[in-house]
This record gives C-alpha cells, structure tokens and sequence, in this order.
C-alpha cells in the first residue's frame, strides 16, 4: 500500500505539524499531568525523566517510515574520529561456517562480508595499533537498535554504554565495536536476513582472537539489547562448533538483550503488557508479531523459525529441548530495567542459565527503561550500573 506520507511536500507538513502539536501542546499538558509524583509512570522518576520517556513514546506513534535501511559501508578516516579508531574486518572465512548457522544461512542466501569496526579509546591512551599487549583485556561490542538501525560509530547513542565502561574501568583501554550488517524488509530493499549479522559478529570476535592476538579469556562479549542476542548468540555457536584456534570468549556482558524474537511470553501478565507505559517504546497491539525487524530477519522463512530458532530466540517457550541451551556458557553479567517491556527475555535468561549451571550476575535497576546505559539522561542509574559492570571487569 502507498503511504501519501512518504511524499514531499506532506511528509515536511506531517512532521511540523507533529513537532508543533508535541512541543506546543502535548508536552505542557503532560507537565501538568505528572507534578503530582502520584500520576508519574513510575512515582521514582523526576519529572523531567517523565516527560522524556513520554516523548519517546510519541516519537514510535509517528507514521512517516523511520524503519531502517542497511547504509553502504564506508571507511571513516581518522580526521573524523576523536576518540576513536576505524579497521575493516574480513569477512568470515567459509571453513569457519558450521552447523546450524550455515544450514540456515543456506536457506536465506546469508553469507561472510567485510564489515567495519571501531576501536573506541579510554580518554588519554594511546593508540598502538590494533595488537594486544600481553594479557590485555578487551570489550567486543554489538550495538542496540532491534537489528534494523544504529551503528558501531561512535557518534551513535550505544557508544556511550562503551564509553561509560572505559571511563570506569581500570583495567580497559579500548573496547571494539562492529558495523554488522543490518537488516531491511519492504517497503525498503529486502536486505541482510538471519543469520547475516550474526556472521558478522563471529567476525568481529574472528579478528579480535586471531588478528589482533587477544586471548579469549580476556574477551568479554557484550550486547545491549539486539546485540545482546547477537553475543549470546555467537558465544553459542563458538560452544556448538568447537573450533581450535577460536575458543569461546571469557564472559558475556548482556544489557536489556532481545532474546525471544517471537514474544512467546505475551499476555496479560508479561512484561510487555505491565510494562507498556514505563519503557521508551510504544508498540501498537498486534505489531508484535509482525515486527519489521522478524520479518526482514526472516527472510524466506516462515514466523514457526522465530518460535522454535535457538539462536533466534534462545529463552522462547517453544525452543526445544528446554534444558541445557546454555551449558558451558562463560560468567555472564546481566543488566536490565525492572519496569521495561522486554524484562521476561532477561528474567528468562537469568533462570536458564542458572539452571544450566552458568554463574549469573543479575544486576536489575528497578526503575530503568530499556537500554538505560546508553542514556546519559538516565543517571544515576547508568553511572551507578556502568561503575559496577566496570568493577567486575576490573576484578576479572
Ligand atoms: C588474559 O588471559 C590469560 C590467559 O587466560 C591470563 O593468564 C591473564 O591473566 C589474562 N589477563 C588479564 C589481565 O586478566
Ligand atoms: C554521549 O555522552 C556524552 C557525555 O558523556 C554526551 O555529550 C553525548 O551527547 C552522548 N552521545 C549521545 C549520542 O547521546
């Protein structure tokens, strides 16, 4: 179907107008509302956090498409980067394909490509080159952004979860960051199904191990929320598919992680629903299972594969078998907001690995929304988080 809106000059109309109505109407009336603490979201939250979670909720109401398309990888020079470092990474070699994951990348056409990635520098180091110094701990990071926008760059709102770490850490003078592959669907090209950024990630940890010389011990893997299925996911498939000179990495840093694609738990009583007016995103009734991001990750499947996919969705009800999905899994640190929607994928995670025998450090901020370590407005939650996820890298 044609969206008239996509169409200059009323898409311009359209956003002035929603711009207009926002600052001129909606947010004073909103100010009102929430001066009495009692008729807060959250009765914790000041008011000025209120009204930005309120605003970013009208911002998923607006009905120009702002669903993502995959960019063109370009190289970034140095000249446009403060504290930062571009590289390429090669794409995965094909012996390193295996298993499950190259079963389903036979499916949807998914296959190795070079990817960029960034190392982003703790504030006065030095940068040496990309070889590790001997012992040298690291950070690989997935970004958020449901697998459809967002970036490695570190002008991107995600870098800051990174930059916080570094800022905090002792032990850290750079953490790596990598451009996977983001996917699309129409009314865009259709680009990038599962498991393409998934590839990409066994890549980037690829390059981390045998390039730049980084023991995996000394890796952690971390992801915030679509990323964070992407680092479990990799951490899978390094555990599923032993290969030699590519052992799986020491720990996993997880933040707020997408890990049920399908949204097996929705009800009346799971998070999404009770935590519909707490948390940044605002989805209509029944867009759950139509989510741009599932069907453009989908490709040529059918929705049964994000139900049933472990990789996918690794804490669905209708993975089978339901025990041991993540024996041998590394210490995991796990980071989420109590109020947000996508709480029972990380409730889920913590319970299953436990069970699995993984060591889980759950670290639930009761009053955080979504992803709240990427936000420097979210404080002191963030600062507080990033500072005790820095102390357990430093005492690792
Ligand atoms: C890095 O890993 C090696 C081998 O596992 C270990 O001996 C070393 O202590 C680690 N470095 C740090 C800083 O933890
Ligand atoms: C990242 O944090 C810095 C302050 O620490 C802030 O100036 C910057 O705007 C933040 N970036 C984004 C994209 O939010």
């Amino acid at each position: 179907m044609t969206n008239i809106l996509e169409y200059q000059p009323l898409k311009a109309i359209y956003l002035i107008l929603f711009v207009l109505i926002l600052l001129l109407i909606k947010l004073p009336l909103w100010t009102l509302n929430y001066l009495p603490r009692s008729r807060r979201p959250r009765t914790a939250w000041t008011l000025g956090r209120s009204l930005i979670v309120r605003t970013l909720q009208e911002l998923w109401t607006l009905k120009v498409d702002v669903r993502g398309q995959p960019a063109p990888v370009v190289e970034v020079s140095d000249s446009e980067l403060t504290d930062a470092k571009f590289t390429w990474v090669a794409p995965l070699p094909d012996k390193l394909l295996c298993g499950e994951v190259r079963r389903v990348a036979e499916i949807t056409g998914a296959e190795p490509a070079r990817i960029a990635g960034y190392w982003l520098l703790k504030q006065g180091a030095p940068w040496t080159g990309p070889r590790a110094k001997p012992g040298e701990k690291t950070v690989l990071h997935m970004h958020g952004g449901g697998f459809r926008i967002g970036t490695a760059n570190p002008s991107d709102v995600t870098a800051n979860f990174t930059r916080g770490i570094l800022k905090h850490s002792h032990s850290l003078d750079r953490t790596f960051a990598i451009d996977y592959r983001l996917t699309s669907s129409a009314p865009n090209p259709v680009a990038n199904p599962f498991p393409t950024a998934l590839l990409d990630t066994i890549a980037g940890y690829r390059y981390l191990v045998q390039e730049a010389g980084f023991e995996p011990q000394n890796i952690t893997v971390a992801g915030d929320s679509a990323g964070g299925n992407l680092a479990i996911g990799l951490v899978r498939y390094l555990i599923e598919n032993p290969i030699p000179t590519l052992p799986p990495p020491g720990h996993i840093l997880a933040v707020s992680p997408w890990l049920d694609l399908s949204m097996s738990r929705h009800g009346p009583t799971s998070s999404a629903t009770l935590s519909a007016t707490t948390d940044i995103f605002q989805l209509k009734p029944g867009e759950l299972f139509e989510e741009y991001a599932v069907v453009s990750l989908l490709g040529p499947m059918d929705f049964e594969v994000a139900r049933t996919n472990r990789y996918l969705s690794p804490v669905s009800l209708h993975v089978k078998p339901e025990e041991g999905l993540f024996q041998g899994f590394p210490e995991t640190y796990v980071v989420a907001g109590a109020p947000e929607r996508l709480m029972d994928d990380s409730t889920a995670l913590i319970e299953m690995m436990r069970a699995d025998g993984v060591k889980v450090i759950a670290d639930i901020s009761p009053d955080a929304v979504h992803d709240f370590v990427v936000f420097t407005w979210h404080e002191p939650e963030r600062t507080d988080t990033l500072k005790r996820v820095s102390m357990w890298i430093d005492m690792m």
